[in-house]
């Protein structure tokens, strides 16, 4: 079955646990949290402080998706302050195997994200070391954009090699999730679906959840 994982990027920080709260307790699995620097995306976030206070009041799995240069410097900070999931971007590891190791060591799982234009072979030789393969359904940096078409070809081609190489990360989409485009998603082989303003926008948080599984049949 697939697994929702609501991005907080379209979250109301002024109220972030009240926004966070609706999304538990509509049985979402995963919270996904994006992490921006302002030097590998034009943007900027949050950091560990703001992860440590959900994690007080949270029980989801918190999916960290750090969208930052040098993520191993600051590997550590989010493993102390409640992740159970990293993602680092291909683009920004010049030692991703080491990266994942370093992940991996710290008792938690690892990822890999990649931006649109990213080829999937830049991961071939280190899909043992993953938990999960996260592919970016538009460019990093903001939430509310349109999905790019051409990456269902990529979702499935990921699909293939996992079902040829019996592995068994879970695939991961992020990125103008929606009601039209997440039945294409899971089509061609994605487990767990990022929506940020498809859920957080929505008037009834809960409908919208349900409906995004609903269409995933
Ligand atoms: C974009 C983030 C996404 C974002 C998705 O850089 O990684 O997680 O919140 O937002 P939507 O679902 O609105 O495209
Ligand atoms: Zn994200």
């Amino acid at each position: 079955m697939v697994q929702i994982a609501p991005s907080i990027l379209s979250a109301n920080f002024a109220n972030l646990w009240a926004h966070v709260a609706q999304v538990e307790a509509a049985g979402a699995e995963m919270l996904h949290i994006d992490v921006m620097d302002g030097h590998f995306v034009p943007n900027i976030t949050i950091g560990p402080l703001v992860v440590q206070a959900l994690r007080d009041k949270s029980r989801m799995t918190f999916d960290v998706h750090l969208m930052i240069t040098n993520p191993d410097q600051f590997i550590g900070e989010f493993v102390k302050a409640g992740a159970d999931i990293i993602s680092v971007h291909a683009e920004a590891c010049t030692h991703l195997h080491r990266t994942l190791q370093t992940i991996r060591n710290h008792g938690i799982k690892a990822a890999v994200a990649l931006n649109p234009a990213t080829p999937l072979t830049v991961i071939e030789y280190v899909l043992p070391y993953l938990d999960m393969v996260l592919l970016m359904t538009v460019n990093p940096g903001f939430g509310g954009q349109r999905f790019i078409p051409e990456m269902v070809e990529k979702i499935e081609r990921l699909n293939t090699w996992r079902r040829e190489r019996k592995l068994n990360f879970t695939i991961q989409v992020d990125g103008g999730i929606n009601q039209e485009t997440a039945p294409l998603v899971v089509k061609a082989g994605a487990d767990i679906l990022v929506a940020g303003s498809y859920i957080f926008g929505a008037a009834d948080i809960s409908t919208a959840i349900r409906s995004l599984r609903e269409r995933c049949g």
